[in-house]
């Protein structure tokens, strides 16, 4: 590891930039991910949804791509679980009473859950589509998996609760990320308190997802 980034993980404020600036990257993956997963519901055969899982899967960036992913994932669940526990022995000495850092705030008590169960919808998600996809082979189409995936038992459902969490976390997380990065400012403040509200998007999109071949198809 090159010794800048070693001296950047070693401070508590340089990992929680990290967390911030790699958790600012997966909302960006989210909206494309979301974007991309809408033209489900272009027509009732699945077509327009099989075209565009044709077109990400014949990009040949597409392994740096979700290496990329993969390396924003656990960089910021590594760090944010080390913060978090970090924070909490801060807390627990004596040395950190009278310091405020280590103080516990509602966002930062409940972001280690929802993040974890966001973690565990993730751990299913890509057992569900990623390696379930491999598993289908040839033998069927994205578009008949996911519609086979999301009306199964209590998979729907999970989805829904994962989602409900994933709403709260980027609710807490899309102001932290700012302040953590030090863009506060009482216009700016006005700004970030819109762009909270993508939480709330991204929430009910993906969730309607689950929905919708519950009940409508
Ligand atoms: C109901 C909502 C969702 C649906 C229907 C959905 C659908 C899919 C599908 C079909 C794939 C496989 C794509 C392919 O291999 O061609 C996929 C991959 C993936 N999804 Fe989702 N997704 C949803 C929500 C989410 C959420 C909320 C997250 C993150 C928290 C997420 C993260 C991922 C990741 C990391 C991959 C693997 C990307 C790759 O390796 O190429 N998805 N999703």
């Amino acid at each position: 590891m090159p010794t800048w980034l070693q001296k950047i993980l070693s401070s508590s404020l340089g990992k929680k930039y990290i967390t911030a600036i790699t958790g600012l990257l997966l909302v960006l993956f989210l909206v494309a991910h979301l974007a991309g997963n809408l033209t489900i519901y272009a027509d009732k055969d699945g077509s327009a949804f099989n075209s565009y899982a044709h077109l990400i899967e014949s990009n040949p960036l597409l392994p740096l791509a979700e290496a990329g992913l993969l390396v924003l994932f656990l960089a910021h669940i590594g760090l944010a679980v080390r913060v978090t526990i970090e924070n909490r022995r801060a807390r627990r000495s004596r040395y950190a009473v009278a310091n405020d850092k280590g103080k516990k705030t509602t966002s930062s008590a409940t972001m280690i859950w929802t993040g974890l169960i966001v973690l565990g919808f993730l751990i299913l998600h890509i057992w569900n589509f990623r390696i379930g996809k491999e598993l289908a082979g040839e033998s069927g189409d994205l578009y008949t998996l996911v519609k086979s995936e999301l009306r199964q038992g209590w998979t729907p459902w999970a989805y829904v609760v994962g989602m409900g969490a994933l709403g709260f976390h980027l609710w807490h997380a899309l102001r932290s990320a700012f302040q953590t990065l030090g863009a506060a400012h009482p216009y700016l403040d006005e700004a970030w308190e819109k762009l909270r509200w993508l939480a709330v998007v991204l929430a009910l999109g993906f969730a309607s997802f689950p929905l919708y071949f519950l009940f409508y198809t």
